[in-house]
C-alpha cells in the first residue's frame, strides 16, 4: 500500500503521525507492505532552478558540492511529517535513488525498493512498477491526486505527440563505498493534469472508494487500474 498523506487535513489526531503510521500497519497486518514517498534533492540541476533561480557562476559548485544521496541522512523533500515518521521507524527500508526514494516497511519492503533504477527513475525499474506487479494499492489520506505519484508510471508507458524531452543530470552517488559521477537520464515528468485525471477516474470508473478520515477524506485504490486507466487518458488528452 503507498500512502500520500496530509496529517493536518485529517483535523486534529491523537497521537499526531506515530499514530497514523500505527493505524494502517494494523490495518495491513504482518503480511501488508508499507510504502510511502522519500524524494529528496540530492541531484540537483540548477540550470532549472525557477524559484528562486540561482546565477549561472554558481551551477557547476552547486553540481560538483552537493552531499550525494545518503539513505540514511538525506532529507525528503516536503511529503509531509507522515512519511518522515514511518522513514524513522525500525525496519523501515528506503530505496537508493537520489531524486525519488521511496521507503518500505514489511514482507515485500526490499521486492518494491530493490535495484531502484536511477534512469527513468518513476519508471519500470521503479518501485512504482513493482507495485504494479504486485497489484498494490494507493492510499490518498487528505491530499488528492495531484499527489499521486504512481500516475507518473503512466506517463512513461503512454504516448502522445508532444512526448519528447528527456532530462540528463549528474549526480554523484556511491558505489561500494566510493563516490562517482554518473549521468541520469529521465523523463521531463509533469504533473499539472494530474488533479483533473485523477478525478476522472473517479467519476467515470467508480473504482475509487472515499471515505471520511477524521475531517478529511481519504481515497483508496487499485493501483493498476489507475496507472492502467491514465495511460489511455494521457493518450486521449495530452498533446
Ligand atoms: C505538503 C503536505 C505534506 C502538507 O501537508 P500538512 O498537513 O500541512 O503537513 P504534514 O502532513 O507534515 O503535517 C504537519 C502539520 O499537521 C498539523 N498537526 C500537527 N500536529 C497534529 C496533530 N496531532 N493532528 C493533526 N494535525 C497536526 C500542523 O499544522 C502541522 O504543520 P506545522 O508543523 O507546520 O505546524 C501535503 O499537502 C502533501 O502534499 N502531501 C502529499 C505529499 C506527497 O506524497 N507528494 C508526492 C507527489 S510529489
Amino acid at each position: 500500500m503507498l500512502v500520500h498523506s496530509s496529517l493536518s487535513a485529517l483535523g486534529w489526531v491523537v497521537g499526531g503521525a506515530e499514530a497514523v503510521v500505527l493505524a494502517l500497519e494494523e490495518v495491513l497486518g504482518e503480511g501488508g507492505t508499507l510504502m510511502m514517498p522519500a524524494y529528496s534533492m540530492n541531484a540537483p540541476e540548477p540550470a532549472l532552478w525557477k524559484d528562486p533561480p540561482v546565477p549561472e557562476s554558481w551551477w557547476e559548485t552547486i553540481r560538483s558540492e552537493w552531499p550525494p544521496f545518503d539513505p540514511d541522512l538525506s532529507p525528503p523533500l516536503r511529503l509531509g511529517t507522515i512519511p518522515e515518521t514511518f522513514r524513522h521507524q525500525r525496519g523501515s527500508v528506503r530505496s537508493y535513488h537520489p531524486n525519488h526514494s521511496f521507503c518500505a516497511r514489511g514482507p515485500n519492503a526490499l521486492r518494491l525498493l530493490e535495484n531502484h533504477a536511477l534512469d527513468d527513475s518513476m519508471g519500470e525499474g521503479s518501485p512504482l512498477a513493482r507495485l504494479y506487479e504486485l497489484r498494490g494499492g494507493v492510499l490518498l489520506l487528505g491530499v488528492d491526486h495531484s499527489s499521486n505519484s504512481s500516475i507518473h508510471l503512466a506517463e512513461y508507458r503512454a504516448h502522445w505527440p508532444g512526448k519528447h524531452s528527456e532530462q540528463n543530470r549528474r549526480a554523484r552517488v556511491l558505489r561500494k563505498g566510493a563516490l562517482v559521477e554518473i549521468s541520469m537520464k529521465d523523463l521531463d515528468l509533469n504533473s499539472d493534469d494530474f488533479g483533473t485525471l485523477g478525478e476522472r477516474f473517479e467519476s467515470e470508473t467508480g473504482s475509487v472508494r472515499t471515505g471520511p478520515v477524521g475531517v478529511g477524506r481519504g481515497r483508496l485504490m487499485d493501483q493498476r487500474t489507475l496507472v492502467d486507466y491514465a495511460v489511455g487518458w494521457m493518450e486521449a488528452h495530452r498533446k
